[in-house]
């Protein structure tokens, strides 16, 4: 048989992903046999074949292969003669149609059971893949088909439940079904439920392949596979598999491919090996294998793919792997791995492409490296090597791509050892305690032309020469670098035509040289200067930007309407700069893909730009930050279209407008920050019934002049503060829209919310914020009435404060469910009654104030309670206790279950609340409340760009 020759005869590729290497192999099969012209055919057979070649319309978007066409054109009734037909095979003894290969023939159209294709019952191999069947369901009637030992029907939009009717081809050496999926989205067509894999494959005991991959499977691994003698690839990759993985199946005689990659809910370990295998290819990576290597995996001495990146693995990497000769493909990346690299590494002379980042990798880089002379990508970044970075890797001349960021590397590096590799486009060495020397002064014809380079966090103190002679430059991170004083005009002249990504953030740069500056990259979507000291006008980017940071400048002047233009503009961050005038307000009309506006600390005027008024436009944005400046006026009421927003911070300006009610049905918003405005009148409650701000986890109102009562209605359908589940504890952040995340994008620097929290007249910024918890400041305004219950129901409270307002009634006993409180500040109120015993259940941190209210009785002892000082009670004459070193007479100490108000002693009392209020406000405190995500804030400025834009790219790769 001519398939199973072509079988044994060609290897597998060892790129598995080539679907459309597979139908070269049939291909040729086929056309091997094509040669012998047949002498007879059957007539049945010539008009089933045109038949079916009629049902379909023939079109070049169907097949994705290069060389696709459309064989089915010669096919006609001219030539009876269906032998002789591209694509067709016969049996030269009975003449019938044995063999029909139809894959990348372009066809598309639906498929029934009564396509006459059925008809063919001599059929032994079939092919269809690469083409377009249009979400078809696979026909029942493939059953009639029951000689087949050869079936294809990858890449062929294919969809719904894998029929039954396949597990009665028993005579099945050869089972493709995969890729059946959307190939933008990966949405899988198949599925595999009913009946499931084990139910499928029960009677296909002959298979020596099968080839799943992209299937709905949602089972465990059948362990019926370990008796399946013939089988050679086993091929499942992003599958749905869960439960645990059936060793025996690595026992396997005759099996060569295992793949079963991107299924996060499988697991697995590897067995001992006793004898030789036949591996060729194993592919285990992001699933939750774990445990070891065996130091017996030398026995697996064919093996020249090995992927088990994104598992579980622990310990050391065993010095067995480097006998492992023939290995090409060594993806060890995101694991446990501890310990140094395994000197028989050395001995791995065949390998092209070694990844071993983030591990947990010790030792120095060994100088074996040099060695491995065919390697191409090698990827060391995020472990714990130390020591200096051998020459010997000079050695590595077919080395294209040289990972070491984010290790312990150390020692001065002769940065010209890279400078004649001349296959290396791709360099990084970042975040490391490396000292850069650059000895050629002029370099030029003979260096590498690197395409990304990643020097951030060098030491450097200057911008280093060779740069002006790389005019291939797509990325250049020079970020966290000492670089001081003016930006050469060399430097902008480098790479003009093909520099997409630039980020000098974090250095001491003062300006650009020239008095405007229109930057020359004519392709640049990324440039980031943030945290410099740079002075003079805003630059301006070319259209195609996407990300623009020059926050924490001293950049002076107005913006440009020339930004209106930039329609990919998604990042626009000109926050901490003594930037002035009207914001444009053609801003808001012109980009549809704005996402992030951050103004914030410039001293901006005027009325706010209506950004989302017309529709589409600005409709994707998230984050609005334009606190700390000098707007006026009202909020825009068009940011009520803006459906995506999350985020509003106008703190410190000067608005003068109502309580923004109509931002309630903003299907997203989190973070609403109006503090420090003129914000003023009686919030009225809602008028839909429908629950307003729901998403809310940040409310700060504080220092206004909203009077009245605050709506309970809100308070109650603020759905997202009752819960305290997580989604796995993650920032607050826009996050970047989907349609973006392809590799057009240079960074993933989602931008992370921040508010700021002021307590006893201090202020704390949060520069990040846990998704699970919630904030309510109404300080300083001047709300009446009792405080709500309702607000014991919100369970993810971290703070609440009411201080310095007009509340009257008691503490409600609710407030002891809030658990997680950290701080609660319900100061400077008219307050009566006791303080709740219940209070003594919450777990705070830090503050707890009730001062100056009109409290009384004993002041709850134990837990936390006995840690607060008088300052937290001051200002209560009714109140007594060891706190405020105050004996409580008799009959006030036993508690009474009705709160008994104290009169209010008049005006001249409110005066002296007012003048204590601002003598206060110099007492210092401040709340614990995630001390240590502030911190995290201020490495993640160090973690800016390029970090994430390579985690990015590597997690693409693997
Ligand atoms: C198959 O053909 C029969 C008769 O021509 C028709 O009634 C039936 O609907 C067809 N089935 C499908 C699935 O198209
Ligand atoms: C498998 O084969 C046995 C015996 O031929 C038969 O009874 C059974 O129904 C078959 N099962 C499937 C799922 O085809
Ligand atoms: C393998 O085959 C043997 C013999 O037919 C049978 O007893 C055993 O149950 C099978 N194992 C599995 C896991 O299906
Ligand atoms: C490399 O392979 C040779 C020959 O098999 C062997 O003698 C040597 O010990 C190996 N080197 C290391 C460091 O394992």
């Amino acid at each position: 048989m001519a398939l199973s020759l072509c079988l044994l005869a060609v290897l597998r590729g060892l790129v598995l992903k080539l679907l459309l290497f597979r139908i070269a192999v049939f291909t040729t099969c086929v056309a091997s046999h094509a040669h012998d012209v047949q002498p007879f055919f059957h007539d049945d057979e010539s008009s089933e074949l045109l038949q079916f070649k009629e049902s379909f319309v023939i079109a070049h978007t169907a097949s994705r292969y290069e060389a696709a066409y459309p064989k089915v054109l010669q096919w006609n009734s001219e030539t009876r003669n269906c032998c002789s037909w591209d694509g067709v095979e016969c049996d030269e003894h009975t003449g019938n149609v044995i063999g029909l290969d139809l894959s990348s023939s372009c066809l598309f159209g639906s498929i029934n059971s009564n396509s006459t294709l059925f008809n063919l019952r001599h059929i032994r191999m079939l092919s269809l893949a690469d083409n377009n069947f249009n979400h078809s369901q696979i026909p029942a009637a493939i059953t009639q088909l029951s000689g087949l030992t050869y079936l294809n029907l990858s890449g062929s939009y294919f969809c719904g439940q894998v029929p039954f009717e396949i597990s009665n081809l028993h005579m099945l050496t050869y089972l493709d079904l995969s890729h059946n999926y959307d190939p933008d989205t990966s949405e899988k067509f198949l599925q595999l439920k009913n009946p499931s894999l084990k139910t499928l494959v029960l009677n296909l005991t002959r298979l020596e392949v099968l080839y799943f991959s992209y299937i709905n499977i949602s089972s465990e691994v059948p362990h019926s596979f370990s008796n399946f003698t013939s089988l050679r690839w086993l091929l499942l990759e992003d599958c749905e598999l869960r439960g645990a993985f059936p060793t025996k199946i690595f026992h396997l005689p005759n099996l060569q491919v295992l793949v079963v990659k991107h299924n996060e809910n499988l697991s697995g370990h590897f067995p001992e090996f006793h004898e030789r295998s036949t591996l060729l290819e194993l592919g285990l990576g992001h699933t939750g294998f774990s445990g070891r290597l065996p130091s017996s995996i030398d026995k697996l001495d064919s093996l020249k793919i090995l992927g088990i990146t994104g598992c579980n693995f622990s310990g050391a990497i065993p010095h067995s792997l480097g006998k492992l000769a023939k290995i090409t493909e060594l993806r060890l990346g995101k694991n446990n791995f501890i310990d140094p690299i395994p000197s028989s590494f050395q001995n791995l002379t065949q390998l092209t492409f070694l990844n071993l980042y983030f591990n947990k990798i010790t030792g120095s880089i060994p100088p074996w490296l040099g060695n491995l002379t065919k390697i191409e990508v090698l990827l060391l970044s995020e472990n714990k090597l130390e020591g200096p970075i051998p020459q010997s890797v000079s050695k590595l001349m077919n080395l294209d791509e040289l990972n070491l960021c984010l290790n312990n590397l150390s020692g001065f590096l002769e940065f010209d050892m890279f400078l004649n590799m001349k296959s290396l486009t791709s360099l990084q060495l970042g975040y490391n305690n490396l000292s850069l020397v650059f000895r050629k002064t002029n370099t030029n014809a003979t260096m590498s032309k690197f395409n990304r380079l990643g020097l951030d966090f060098c030491n450097l103190t200057e911008f280093p020469n060779f740069l002006g002679y790389q005019n291939k430059l797509e990325w250049l991170d020079l970020a966290g670098n000492k670089i001081y004083g003016q930006i050469p005009k060399w430097v902008l002249n480098t790479s003009v035509d093909t520099l997409m990504g630039l980020n000098i953030s974090s250095n001491f740069l003062t300006g650009f040289n020239q008095k405007s500056i229109v930057l020359p990259w004519v392709n640049l979507r990324l440039f980031d200067v943030s945290y410099n000291m740079l002075q003079g006008p805003l630059p301006i980017p070319p259209l195609s930007i996407q990300e623009f940071d020059v926050s924490n400048n001293k950049l002076n002047g107005e913006v440009s309407h020339l930004f209106c233009n930039m329609s990919s503009l998604y990042e626009f961050n000109l926050s901490k700069n003594n930037l002035s005038g009207m914001v444009p307000h053609c801003l808001g009309n012109s980009s549809t893909s704005l996402s992030v506006l951050s103004l914030e600390n410039n001293s901006f005027h005027g009325v706010i730009p209506q950004i989302c008024s017309n529709s589409g436009s600005a409709s994707s944005l998230r984050l609005i930050d334009l606190s700390h400046n000098k707007f006026q006026g009202q909020l825009p009421r068009s940011w009520s279209y803006c459906m995506m927003l999350e985020g509003i911070v106008v703190s410190n300006n000067q608005l003068v407008d109502t309580f923004p009610s109509w931002l309630g049905s903003l299907p997203e918003l989190k973070l609403l920050v109006l503090h420090h405005n003129g914000f003023y009148g009686v919030i009225e409650k809602p008028k839909m019934d429908v629950d307003q701000f729901a998403k809310l986890h940040v409310i700060d109102l504080s220092s206004n002049n909203f009077t009245g009562v605050f709506p309970s209605h809100y308070i109650s359908s603020w759905n997202a503060m009752k819960s305290v589940e997580s989604n796995g504890w993650e920032y607050m952040s826009a996050k970047w829209n989907d349609s973006w995340s392809n590799n057009s994008r240079l960074s993933n620097t989602d931008s992370y919310y921040k508010m700021t929290i002021t307590s006893k007249g201090v202020d704390t910024i949060y520069q990040v914020i846990l998704d699970v918890f919630a904030f309510v400041d109404l300080s300083n305004n001047k709300f009446e009435g009792e405080i709500s219950d309702l607000f014991g129901k919100l369970k993810a409270l971290r703070s609440l404060n009411l201080s310095n307002n007009m509340l009257t009634g008691c503490i409600p006993l609710s407030l002891g469910n809030l658990t997680y409180l950290e701080s609660l500040d319900l100061s400077r109120n008219k307050l009566s009654g006791q303080i709740p015993q219940q209070l003594t259940q919450l777990g705070f941190v830090e503050t707890f104030n009730v001062s100056h209210n009109n409290l009384v009785g004993l002041i709850p002892q134990g837990n936390q309670f006995n840690t607060f000082d008088a300052s937290s009670f001051e200002g209560n004459r009714g109140l007594c206790g060891d706190q405020l070193f105050k004996k409580c007479a008799t009959s006030s100490s036993s508690p009474s279950p009705f709160p008994t108000a104290e009169k209010d002693d008049g005006d001249s009392e409110c005066l002296v609340k007012l003048v204590w209020g601002f003598v206060l406000a110099g007492y210092i405190s401040g709340i614990v409340v995630g001390v240590a995500l502030a911190d995290i804030m201020i490495n993640r400025r160090a973690l800016s760009g390029w970090l994430r834009s390579y985690l990015t790219k590597m997690g693409k790769r693997n």
